[in-house]
């Protein structure tokens, strides 16, 4: 499914464009941002490389990664990424993944993406389960999905690699009842 555009109360989620490298490269070179995520700082070029890659991952017709951008209406401001990654069409369940720039951070953006995106993924590519993993030590990742009804399944030990140190992370999936045909 292209183009993607989905709007909420406070804020647009939109297919990426190469003209918010700028912004991506913003977040992406920023150690707060960053601290708990198993990405790699980026310059302005790879952040660049980056974006090409999730355009054109967007753009593939079969399409399973959703990655889009986080924007303010007012002035198309990208606030961050909220991502969508199936993992089977035929399991029908994905991966949910967010990135919000920390000038942003606690005024609720962070939650209507994941909310939108969420919905988006059972109402429109007809999900199942929707998963994410977040690094035991990340509370606003954790609270984020708490808030959305996630449910905590479990720890899984030692599962992500973050800047060169070994971290347990919590698995979160919200499920919903949908007809296996
Ligand atoms: C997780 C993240 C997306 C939340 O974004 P956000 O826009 O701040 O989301 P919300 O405003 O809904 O806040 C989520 C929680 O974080 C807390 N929080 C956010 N910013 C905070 C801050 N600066 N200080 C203290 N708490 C903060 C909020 O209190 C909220 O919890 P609450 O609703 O129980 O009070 C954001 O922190 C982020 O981008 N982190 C880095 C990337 C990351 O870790 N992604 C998850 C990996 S899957």
């Amino acid at each position: 499914m292209y183009p993607v555009a989905i709007e909420g109360p406070r804020l647009v989620l939109r297919e990426l464009r190469p003209d918010d490298v700028e912004s991506v490269a913003k977040i992406t070179a920023d150690a707060v941002a960053l601290e708990h995520m198993p990405l790699d700082y980026m310059d302005h070029d790879e952040a660049e490389g980056y974006v090409t890659q999730l355009i054109e991952a967007a753009e593939d017709p079969s399409r399973f990664v959703y990655a889009l951008a986080i924007a303010r209406p007012i002035d198309d401001q990208l606030l961050g990424i909220a991502q969508l990654s199936v993992e089977s069409f035929t399991h029908r369940r994905a991966e949910l993944g967010y990135l919000v720039c920390p000038e942003y951070w606690g005024q609720g953006f962070g939650r209507e993406a994941a909310a939108l995106l969420g919905n988006f993924g059972f109402d429109h590519l007809g999900l199942a389960r929707i998963w994410a993993v977040t690094a035991v030590e990340n509370t606003n990742s954790a609270r984020l999905l708490d808030a959305l009804g996630f449910e905590r399944e479990g720890t899984l030990r030692r599962h992500l690699l973050i800047h060169g140190g070994w971290h347990d992370a919590y698995l979160y999936a919200l499920v919903r009842r949908v007809s296996p045909n």
